[in-house]
């Protein structure tokens, strides 16, 4: 699909990877609705032509409120996430519910608002951002690849749904992305070798870069950055290999915090 002219919504658009997508797409000729909780950071980031609507995902009424006021869209970015870090028997629950209302019920649920119009007119994007954890689950961060996995479920059959419709379904599945999503996180703390961006870290305009590139060739499904896709794959070559790697790192984590 050309970007150029298309009215684009995104999602958790006011820093990180959906305001690299905003920018990204704008440069491409996109028109923007934007969307997060932080109005004002979203009007620093708009241009005058784009929509702003501001809320907080979490809430049904607002996903109702959003579709109302954003109207029809040719492309749908649920990148809006966050995690509650933990292992599965520490996570904290709270956290970890209202992660799986951001991270799964509110893509969800944004998809059904959108594609109704996108399927009559035979034609539209949606792109769900997931991530490399959703294939590979981390132990510190449990449930977080819960919901991911879950995500990556709906979209694929989600895609299989709509495809005879002109719609197309991507999955976006980042690595490791420099952005703020560990000092964002709902709950725990971040592992002391998440903290510091490591060679295989890529910048969040790589990853919209990635993401603009997927909407226009048609894709179903992206790795970002490379190291990723290697992650994911070496996993699924030598499952036991990797698993007692992500074991001895969550092993370390235990001991630091005396478990
Ligand atoms: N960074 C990574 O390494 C990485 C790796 C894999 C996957 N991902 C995924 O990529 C996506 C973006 O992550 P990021 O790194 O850019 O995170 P981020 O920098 O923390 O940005 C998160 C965005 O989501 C918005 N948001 C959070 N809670 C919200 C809510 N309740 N309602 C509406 N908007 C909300 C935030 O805006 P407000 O605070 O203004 O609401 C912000 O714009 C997420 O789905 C994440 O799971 C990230």
């Amino acid at each position: 699909m050309e970007i150029r002219g298309k009215r684009i919504l995104v999602t958790g658009a006011s820093e990180g990877i959906g305001a690299a997508c905003a920018r990204e797409f704008a440069r491409r000729g996109a028109r923007l609705i934007i969307t997060a909780r932080r109005e004002e950071r979203l009007l620093e980031l708009a241009r005058p032509e784009d929509q702003v609507i501001a809320g907080d995902l979490t809430l049904p009424d607002f996903r109702e409120r959003l579709a109302r006021e954003a109207g029809s869209v040719d492309v749908l970015v649920n990148n809006a996430g966050a995690a509650a870090f933990g292992s599965a028997l520490e996570a904290d629950e709270p956290a970890t519910r209202l992660m799986f209302e951001l991270n799964l019920f509110a893509p969800w649920n944004l998809c059904r608002l959108f594609a109704p119009a996108m399927k009559a007119r035979r034609s539209g994007a949606i792109v769900n951002i997931s991530s490399a954890a959703g294939h590979v689950p981390l132990p510190w961060m449990a449930m977080y690849s819960a919901s991911k996995s879950a995500l990556n479920s709906m979209t694929s059959a989600l895609r299989a749904e709509v495809a005879h419709c002109g719609v197309n379904v991507i999955a976006v599945w980042p690595g490791y992305i420099r952005t703020r999503f560990g000092e964002n996180r709902l709950s725990g703390s971040v592992p002391e070798f998440m903290r510091n961006p490591t060679a295989v870290a890529a910048s969040a305009e790589q990853c919209a870069r990635a993401v603009a590139d997927a909407v226009e060739r048609g894709a179903s499904g992206v790795f970002t950055p490379f190291s990723a896709r290697l992650f994911v794959y070496a996993h699924r070559l030598l499952p036991g290999v990797v698993e007692k790697e992500l074991a001895r790192r969550q092993a370390a984590i235990g001991k630091m915090s005396g478990q």
